[in-house]
């Protein structure tokens, strides 16, 4: 697929999907999210990607959802078609680990895809938000639910209630990013993030995200439980015994995904 609205990289087991619509902030109309659906099947099918990274431009991330195409929506419409299901739940469901690199705004529908990925990393002039209660509607991809998560009941509220935006460092202390660095530093910071991550054995790479996924979706007895019959299962990998018996031989290890 040609792609107008974002760019797709691959480098050495790392996917990197550039979102490129600059002049709206790059808005998250239907064309690129769809582009964003293709892009991630591709990361996902490809046998030599591991690990992918989302990320935008300098002055945005994303600023949200094309409010221009949406406004003249019908009920009956975003009902039927399911709105904000299609193509944004992707990212959720990538089964590889995903990266945001985030600079600039990432507002509404872009904080929210940046939330759906494994974990953030932001440059210092990030700003996340979701101002939807400014435009009249709430947060529609999961932004009242993964942001609540994230950051607690009060500051999920303060954002959701009064649409006011967070910056990096606060992002950072409320527990939304991972880790903060200079604009200049963030994609070296990713890249090497990523590329580190893509060292390790996949398998288990997808085993450790969805068992940190679990501890969202179910009580701690259960989670553990979950968490405990992988990490045995780990054991029927060669990446487990390749992985102890580099560190007994004092040798880095070599993993086959096997
Ligand atoms: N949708 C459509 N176009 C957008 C956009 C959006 N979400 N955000 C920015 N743009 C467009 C602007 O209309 C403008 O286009 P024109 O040059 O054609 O006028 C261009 O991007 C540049 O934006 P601004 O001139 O507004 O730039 P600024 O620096 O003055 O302000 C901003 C930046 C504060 C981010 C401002 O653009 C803004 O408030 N954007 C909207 C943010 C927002 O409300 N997002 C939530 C959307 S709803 C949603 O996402 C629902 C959901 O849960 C999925």
């Amino acid at each position: 697929m040609a792609y107008e609205m974002i760019e797709l990289e691959k480098k050495e087991g790392v996917g990197v999907i550039t979102f490129n619509r600059p002049k709206a902030l790059n808005a998250l109309c239907d064309q690129l999210v769809d582009e964003l659906g293709s892009a991630l099947s591709d990361l996902e099918e490809d046998s030599n990607i591991k690990v992918a990274v989302l990320t935008g431009g300098e002055k945005a991330f994303a600023a949200g959802a094309d409010i221009k195409e949406m406004k003249d929506k019908t009920y009956p419409e975003t009902y039927l078609e399911d709105f904000i299901t299609k193509g944004w739940e992707q990212v959720s469901k990538f089964r590889k680990p995903i990266i945001a690199g985030v600079q600039g705004f990432a507002l509404g529908g872009g904080n929210e895809v940046a939330m759906m990925c494994d974990f953030i990393i932001a440059g210092e002039s990030a700003k996340f938000g979701q101002p939807e209660i400014t435009l009249g509607i709430i947060p529609g991809a999961g932004g009242t639910q993964r942001l609540t998560r994230a950051v607690g009941k009060a500051k999920a509220m303060d954002l959701c209630l009064t649409g006011r935006m967070m910056d990096a460092e606060e992002a950072e202390r409320a527990g939304l990013v991972s880790r903060v660095v200079s604009d200049d530093a963030l994609m070296e910071e990713v890249l090497k993030t990523a590329s580190k991550m893509a060292k390790m054995s996949l398998p288990t790479l997808m085993m450790a995200k969805e068992a940190v996924n679990k501890a969202f979706e179910t009580t701690l007895k259960e989670g553990v439980m979950f968490e405990r019959r992988l990490f045995q299962s780990t054991f029927a990998t060669q990446d487990q015994k390749e992985g102890m018996a580099a560190f007994a031989e004092k040798r880095k290890p070599d993993f086959q995904d096997k």
